[in-house]
C-alpha cells in the first residue's frame, strides 16, 4: 500500500517538532515546542536537559498534532524521525519514540537526515521551486551549497571549511554579550548599527571555488571588540556597529558564493534554508541579486526556516513514498554527511 499520511518528529537539538503530512492535502498540522527558555541561563544548549525536555514534550505534542490534523492512529501510514546529525541524546529520544510508535501501530518508520529536511522545506509552500535548483543551507551546524536535481539527488558544490554561518553569528553574539540564541539577537541589533563605521573582510571571495570560511571573520570581530574595550568601554553603539559590519560581511560573502554557484551550474532558481535563512538582510540581498540575474529565490516561511517537524514529515514522506524504510533497529547518527 502506498504511504499517504506521515507523522514527522524532529528532536535533533533544542526544538521538539511534530507534524502530519498528507499526500493529497499537504501539511495537515504541526506543533513546535522551543526549549530556549530552558537553556537561556546557560548561554547555550545543555544536551542532557534537551533530551529530558524532548521526553516530556513528545507525547503531548503527538496527541495534539493527531487531533489537530483530524487523524486517528490508524490513519497514519508511517513515521519519520530525525536520525541525525545532532545531539546524540536528543536524537535518541525522537528515534526511540518514533520507532516505538510505528511498531505499536504496525507501520514502517524511517530515519531522516535533518539537513535534507531543511533542504526540502521550501517544498511545503504553495509557491515552490521546480527541480533542479541551487540550495544554500545555512544553519547552526552547516553552511553548504548544494545542487538539487530531485529528492535524494544532491550534489555538494561547496561548504564551510571551519565554522558554519549560524555558529559564527552565535559566537559573534557571545563576544557582544547578547546572550542565547545569539543569531537573531545580533541580527536585530545590526539594524541599529552604522554601516559606515567598520569594514569587515569578506572571507575567501577572491579565491575561486564555492567553499566558505568564517573563522577569520570571527577573529576580526574579536579584535574589534577588544580594541573598543581598550579604548574605554564597549558601548551599545559599538555593539550595534560591530553587529552591523559582521552581518554585512557574512551576507555579502553568502551572496557572492550563491551567484557563483548559479552561474557555474547555469541555474536561476535558488533556495535558502536552515536557521540563518530567517535573516531578513540575507533574504533582501539574495532577492535583489536574483532579480539582477533574472532568477528567483525561494524560502520556507520563517517558522520552517529553523528546526521544525513539518520538514521532517515532508522529507520522510518523499522517501517512504518511494518505498524506503528502516529495519526495527534504533540507530542515530550524530555526525552524518548528507
Ligand atoms: O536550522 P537551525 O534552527 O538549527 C540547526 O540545525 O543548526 O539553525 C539555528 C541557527 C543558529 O545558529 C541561529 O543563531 C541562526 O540559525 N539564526 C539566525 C537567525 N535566526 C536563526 N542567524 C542570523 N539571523 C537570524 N535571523
Ligand atoms: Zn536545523
Amino acid at each position: 500500500v502506498a504511504v499517504r499520511r506521515v507523522l514527522g518528529i524532529e528532536t535533533s537539538c533544542d526544538e521538539t517538532g511534530v507534524a502530519v503530512y498528507d499526500a493529497d492535502r499537504g501539511l495537515l498540522a504541526h506543533r513546535l515546542y522551543s526549549q530556549i527558555a530552558l537553556h537561556e541561563s546557560f548561554g547555550g544548549v545543555v544536551p542532557e536537559l534537551a533530551s529530558r525536555d524532548h521526553i516530556r514534550k513528545l507525547s503531548p505534542l503527538v496527541k495534539e498534532v493527531l487531533s489537530a490534523s483530524g487523524s486517528k492512529a490508524e490513519d497514519i501510514d508511517a513515521v519519520a524521525y530525525t536520525q541525525g546529525p545532532g545531539l546524540v541524546g536528543a536524537l535518541m529520544v525522537g528515534a526511540c519514540f518514533g520507532r516505538a510508535l510505528a511498531y505499536g501501530w504496525g507501520v514502517p518508520a524511517l530515519g531522516v537526515h535533518h539537513m535534507e529536511g531543511h533542504l526540502l522545506a521550501p517544498m511545503l509552500e504553495s509557491d515552490r521551486p521546480e527541480f533542479p535548483f541551487i540550495a544554500l543551507l545555512v544553519s547552526g551546524g552547516h553552511t553548504q551549497l548544494v545542487r538539487v536535481n530531485g529528492v535524494g539527488d544532491y550534489h555538494l558544490l561547496g561548504e564551510s571549511l571551519d565554522d558554519a554561518a549560524g555558529e559564527a553569528f552565535d559566537k559573534a553574539a557571545k563576544m557582544l554579550e547578547l546572550g542565547y540564541p545569539g543569531g537573531p539577537k545580533l541580527a536585530a541589533l545590526a539594524g541599529q548599527g552604522n554601516p559606515d563605521r567598520f569594514d569587515f573582510p569578506r572571507p575567501m571571495v577572491n579565491r575561486p571555488g564555492l567553499d566558505f570560511s568564517f573563522s577569520g571573520l570571527k577573529t576580526y570581530t574579536l579584535n574589534t571588540v577588544t580594541a573598543c574595550k581598550e579604548a574605554g568601554e564597549l558601548t551599545e553603539h559599538d555593539k550595534a556597529d560591530i553587529a552591523c559590519a559582521f552581518q554585512d560581511a557574512v551576507v555579502s560573502t553568502l551572496v557572492i558564493k550563491c551567484r557563483r554557484a548559479l552561474q557555474q551550474e547555469s541555474l536561476k532558481r535558488l533556495v535558502i534554508a536552515g536557521g540563518v535563512s530567517a535573516n531578513t538582510q540575507l533574504r533582501a540581498a539574495l532577492g535583489a541579486e536574483l532579480d539582477k540575474l533574472g532568477g528567483r529565490v525561494y524560502y520556507p516561511r520563517p517558522e520552517f526556516c529553523t528546526d521544525n517537524g513539518a520538514m521532517i514529515a515532508y522529507a520522510g514522506f518523499c522517501r517512504l513514498r518511494a518505498g524506503l524504510h528502516d529495519d526495527l533497529g534504533i540507530k542515530v547518527r550524530p555526525r552524518w554527511p548528507m
